[in-house]
Parts: C-alpha cells; structure tokens; sequence
C-alpha cells in the first residue's frame, strides 16, 4: 500500500495495532506486539501516545518484544534500542515494565545462544506475535537479519554489515563505534507473527524497496523472504514506492 506520506501511513498502522490492543481486551486477553526500532516507526509510537493519552488506550494487557539489539550494549547507554524505546513508547504509556522484551546486549557471550532460545520461547508461549513491524536496512536486512540470513533462523547473535555501521554511524559518532554485532530475532522468528508490517520512507530505501518487493527470492536480500508470506504487507510513501 502506498501512502501520500509517513504521517497519513504511520497512523494508519498505529490503528492497526491499537484494533489488536483493543480486540485482544475486550477477549480479556493479552496482546503481543512485535516492535522495531530506528527512524521509520517513530511516528506509530508518536501516535500511539496520542491515542493512549487523548483515545483511553490503554497498554496493560500488552506484552511487547522488540526486533533486536546491539551487541555488546548496556541498556543505559543513549545509543541502546532500550533507551530508544523508552523514550519513544514506553516512558508516555501505561505498560507494565515487566511486560517489556529487549534482546539484552549485556548477556555474556557464552549464555547468549540460551539467552536467544528463552526469548523466543517466550514469545511462543504466549500464542506468538500478533503483530511485528518492520522498517528495513539499505542491506535489505529486516531486525539486524543481514544478508546470508537463512529464511528459518531464530533469535541468535550476528555479525553487523558494513553498510548497516556506516548507515549508524551518526548515532554513534563514528563507524568505528558502531557494535560490530547484534542479537535479533531470526526470519522465521518474524514469519511467525500473524501480520507482519513492513515499512518505508523516503527516497534513500525506494532502491532496496524494489529489490524486496520485485526482485528474486534470495538470501542476498532477506526482505524478498516476505515475498512467501501472505501475511505480509508493504506499507510505503510514494518516495519509498517511487522505483516499484
Ligand atoms: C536498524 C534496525 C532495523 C531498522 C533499520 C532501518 O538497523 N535494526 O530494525 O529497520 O535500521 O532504520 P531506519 O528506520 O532508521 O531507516
């Protein structure tokens, strides 16, 4: 689906996970967001504070895990998926701190395929993810699945692409500072969830936007795996959508 722009886009998709928040509710169940992080989803999270603060939503009964962290990373520090969550989301809603799930980029490298294990079957047990958003990565990657990612790994450690540093080396004042690695959610991890929204802005991702949406099925680019899902949508502005 193509947007005029993000802001008409981002709240349509925030709607979207607050008809899931609302559904799940009224069930007295719970609801499981898959989250992501980086530029793209900014303004769902922005309009989601709105509609908790001016539309009663309430995140009580929402448990929520995001895509992927740095790795190593304390969750302290300004650049930590943490950090952005907080200051984004969590800090402005009514979800309870326990109900929250970040890759933690302290564990010690020999637990971290354990670590990896326990949060995926944490996610499992509690009936998967009802909704994951995406943004993507120049690489095409999608969380920190770079290319090479196979189409069912799980949540374990990787190793960052060199574009994927350069790409964040503002945050971090220099490439050099970027984590070479990062836990995330695996692809199959993410083909689990029951709707999967993935989406783009701007003119900088039109080319890898095609590549994901028109181009060969391919491991090169772990976005075209969501090519085989039909629970997966595309969700762009007209810049993100301009070489389709
Ligand atoms: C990071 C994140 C991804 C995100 C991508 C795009 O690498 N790990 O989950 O989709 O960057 O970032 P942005 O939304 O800032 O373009």
């Amino acid at each position: 689906q193509v947007y005029p722009n993000q802001e008409v886009a981002s709240i349509g998709v925030a709607k979207r996970i607050a008809n899931v928040i609302r559904e799940k509710q009224e069930k007295g169940e719970t609801a499981v967001l898959g989250l992501a992080t980086g530029a793209t989803p900014v303004k769902v999270y922005k309009e989601l504070v709105r509609l908790h603060k001016e539309e009663n939503l309430s995140f009580r009964n929402v448990v929520t895990f995001n895509l992927d962290e740095y790795y190593p990373m304390l969750p302290t520090a300004d650049q930590s998926y943490v950090t952005f969550m907080n200051k984004h989301l969590f800090d402005m809603i009514d979800i309870p701190k326990e109900n929250i799930n970040i890759p933690d980029g302290t564990v010690p490298v020999e637990k971290v395929q354990e670590y990896c294990e326990g949060y995926e079957q944490k996610i499992s047990n509690l009936g998967g993810l009802d909704i994951q958003i995406l943004g993507i990565g120049r690489t095409g990657h999608i969380g920190f699945n770079e290319p090479g990612s196979a189409p069912n790994s799980g949540t374990r450690l990787v190793t960052l692409d060199d574009l994927t540093r350069r790409d964040a080396s503002r945050d971090f004042g220099g490439k050099e500072n970027v984590p070479t690695k990062a836990l995330t959610m695996g692809v199959g991890t993410i083909f689990k969830a029951k709707e999967i929204i993935l989406m783009a802005w701007n003119e900088k991702k039109a080319e890898i936007v095609k590549k994901a949406v028109e181009g060969e099925i391919s491991s090169d680019i772990p976005a075209t795996y969501l090519q085989l899902s039909d629970r997966a949508e595309f969700i762009l502005d007209q810049d993100a959508a301009s070489a389709l």
